[in-house]
């Protein structure tokens, strides 16, 4: 009898140590869990997140024949950083200040010549800016040069340029907004 009740006695007390114990491990656990999480979410734009609503990898049209390429949360972020270093001057809101005919809407690039609206369309145009329909080289535009930004880079802020055209509420648009 009394061995019978010791042993119900210890299953009870060791499964309670058990139960104890897995719930320590799954606070530990979820702790861990939204500690990353809230890192990852750290090292992402404000901006890329709340108007791009970008949280995972995209994947973008790089030639507009068929070929995509893939970019982070973390390129876009420092395609944005680049965009506010190096253009928003005259780019802010995907607005042209200087010629707010040449917007960077997502249509005007596709309409221009060559189509800008792809990655290696726009990378062409930063490494030699040229006039909308084609014919001739602008001095109006920044020119990025290799020395400036790497080729990464400059794919970076072209992953942003297109993806902002794309999502961002009022890119470009050629009635002031902002
Ligand atoms: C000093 C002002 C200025 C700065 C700085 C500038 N741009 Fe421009 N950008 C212009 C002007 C003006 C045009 C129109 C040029 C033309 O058509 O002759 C233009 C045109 C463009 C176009 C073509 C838009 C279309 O619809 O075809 C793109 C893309 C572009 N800029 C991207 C950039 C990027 C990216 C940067 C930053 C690296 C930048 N620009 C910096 C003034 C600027």
């Amino acid at each position: 009898m009394r061995t019978r009740f010791g042993t119900v006695l210890g299953k009870r007390m060791l499964s309670r140590i058990l139960v104890r114990y897995i719930s320590c491990i799954l606070v530990v656990i979820l702790v861990l869990f939204s500690r990353s999480l809230s890192a990852q979410a750290a090292n992402i734009d404000s901006y890329v997140r709340r108007y791009l609503h970008i949280t995972e990898q995209i994947t973008l049209d790089l030639d507009g024949q068929g070929n995509t390429k893939e970019f982070s949360p973390q390129q876009l972020s420092d395609g944005k950083q680049l965009f506010a270093t190096n253009c928003i001057n005259c780019h802010v809101g995907g607005a042209t200040l200087p010629d707010p005919e040449v917007s960077l809407s997502l249509t005007k690039l596709k309409q221009a010549t060559p189509p800008r609206d792809n990655i290696n369309g726009l990378v062409v145009f930063m490494r030699q800016p040229m006039t909308y329909d084609g014919s001739e080289e602008t001095y109006w535009c920044r020119q990025v040069a290799p020395r400036v930004l790497s080729q990464q880079q400059v794919e970076n802020l072209a992953a942003f340029v297109l993806t902002a055209a794309k999502k961002a509420p009022g890119w470009g648009t050629e009635v002031f907004s902002n």
